[in-house]
């Protein structure tokens, strides 16, 4: 298996914060069967992204740990005005290992929806925006719809593997589900930031898959996809995406109390 996005440099960010700490969290990797890695630290307001600091700690990484998972930079590239602005005028510190893949992340508590210019944009630069973790964002919560869109104009999705195990609560387990059913998922990573609370397991999300439905997916979003990725190619043909369906009204509690 191969993952895309993890948080192993150490005292970059909200990950690792010494080199045992990120050897540990590779070694953990490599046990679960994960041969390649990518490093993706943080680029958003409150961690500061030095490209050059991320090679040295890469490489120091890398002799630590072995030649077992091969380690690879990217970036967690929180999506505003400011960084799109790099991003479009120098996109090698921030694609996964230098292709023209770049993840995307967005702020909690305010997606702007009309962002399909930016998307735009991007692409005719050349890059494809990868979707970090949609499912576990709160706006995406109240308008899942809003991925499809993005979806079907060339935004790629990711969804934490602990997410779809139920992890980060029912809804975002929920939604990794609905989306996956409607073809809207590319890929699975474990976005670990520790070897406790966030680690970097991929397995259990593969067994899963393969159970719900069957080798062939579980391989495509966990091996073949990121394997796509990390070698800068074109994805390999995927089933088109589903439209949405309405989501039910949930219940309300006041029926039980309603007089007869
Ligand atoms: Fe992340």
């Amino acid at each position: 298996m191969i993952d895309i996005h993890c948080h192993p440099l150490p005292a970059v960010d909200d990950g690792a914060q010494t080199l045992a700490e990120a050897a540990a969290m590779c070694g953990m990797a490599a046990a679960d069967g994960i041969t390649h890695l990518v490093a993706t630290p943080h680029c958003n307001y409150t961690y500061r992204f030095d490209s050059e600091r991320n090679r040295r700690l890469l490489a120091e990484l890398q002799a630590a740990v072995g030649p077992s998972p091969h380690l690879l930079l990217g970036c967690d590239f929180h999506l505003s005005y400011d960084n799109l602005e790099m991003l479009l005028k120098d996109r090698s510190p921030f694609t996964i290992n230098g292709t023209q893949y770049v993840l995307v992340e967005f702020d909690d508590h305010f997606v702007p929806e009309q962002l399909d210019h930016v998307f735009y944009d991007l692409q005719v630069a050349g890059l494809v925006p990868i979707l970090t973790h949609p499912e576990r964002n709160p706006v995406f919560h109240r308008r899942p719809e809003i991925v499809y869109r993005w979806a079907t104009r060339g935004c790629l999705v990711q969804i934490t593997a602990q997410s779809y195990l139920g992890d980060f609560g029912a809804r975002a387990r929920q939604l990794a589900e609905t989306w996956l059913d409607q073809n809207l998922v590319h890929f699975f990573a474990s976005d670990a930031h520790d070897t406790r609370r966030r680690p970097p397991l991929l397995s259990p999300c593969y067994q899963k898959l393969v159970a719900s439905k069957g080798p062939e997916v579980a391989d495509l979003l966990m091996k073949k996809n990121p394997k796509a990725v990390i070698d800068g190619k074109p994805l390999p043909q995927a089933p088109p995406p589903v439209p949405p369906q309405e989501e039910k009204p949930r219940r309300r509690w006041w029926p039980i109390f309603r007089r007869r």
